[in-house]
């Protein structure tokens, strides 16, 4: 995909740097940012060798058939609410997804998933710089023409080929993600905050209204997930009616049926 690559209509932020391997796109922005590298700067692998998922689990990332791809940000927020972008990113990957004809929904914070199982995962990582501010690292992995997956993850993941049933070009869903994502960052960027995006998250969001359970690391709670605040926390009401805001930092959500 690289040496073909003919990437038009991208936003003139993004400026991006594709490789044939690498070890973890991820680690090629966090040190892009070290070196003073600006905003907007991407890489594309078409295969890494060291993909990183959440909580230490590796990304596997075969060639030729995915999308694996990390973004510079350098948002001017408060570095605790950094992790937000990764809600921006959800919204962009499940638009772009949707817009091939697939029901992309958000498992909130950071998957994806057609039909109850994943198809993409972001992971987001902070990095400060010699002067003081931070950078952000979005990282997306996209399964977008794999058939396999290993036994571990086969029951809760699939790729958009299998969902749709036809091959699919990674450069048109990948200038379609990019595009979506600025256009969602950039308004996120006025406020800082959700507000003017929440309606548009929530109508996404596969949690909501459903029972969660939320995997904080001091101990595991249930509830229903009501949707998002404006600084893009999960609102989850406990089962003695308090609602709880929980940060996308620390824990993670499951259902309490399964994976959704
Ligand atoms: C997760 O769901 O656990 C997050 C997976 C994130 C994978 C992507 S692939 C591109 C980027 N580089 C990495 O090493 N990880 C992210």
């Amino acid at each position: 995909m690289t040496e073909k690559m003919k990437m038009t209509g991208l936003p003139d932020k993004i400026r991006l740097i594709c490789k044939e391997e690498t070890d973890s796109t991820n680690t090629d922005v966090k040190q892009a940012a070290l070196s003073g590298q600006e905003e907007g700067y991407t890489v594309l692998a078409e295969k890494q060798t060291a993909g990183k998922g959440r909580r230490g689990r590796v990304w596997t990332s075969p060639s030729g058939t995915n999308l694996y791809f990390s973004i510079l940000l350098k948002p001017e927020i408060a570095v605790d609410k950094a992790s937000m972008v990764t809600l921006l990113m959800g919204m962009a990957a499940a638009g772009a997804i949707e817009s091939i004809g697939l029901p992309a929904k958000i498992k909130w914070p950071n998957d994806v998933v057609v039909n109850g199982k994943k198809v993409c995962g972001i992971l987001t990582e902070m990095n400060f710089l010699d002067d003081g501010s931070y950078a952000v690292t979005v990282g997306t992995g996209i399964n977008v023409n794999q058939e396999q997956f290993p036994e571990e993850i086969r029951k809760t993941a699939t790729s958009l080929k299998l969902e749709k049933g036809a091959f699919l070009e990674r450069e048109e869903l990948l200038t379609e993600v990019l595009c979506r994502f600025w256009e969602v960052y950039s308004r996120f960027k006025k406020d800082g905050n959700f507000a003017e995006l929440r309606e548009e998250y929530e109508k996404l969001l596969v949690n909501r209204g459903r029972a969660v359970e939320v995997l904080d690391p001091k101990g595991a709670w249930r509830g229903i997930a009501e949707g998002i605040n404006d600084t893009g926390e999960l609102m989850v009401r406990h089962e003695d009616g308090r609602l709880e805001a929980v940060y996308a930092g620390e824990v993670s959500v499951r259902g309490i049926y399964g994976y959704v």
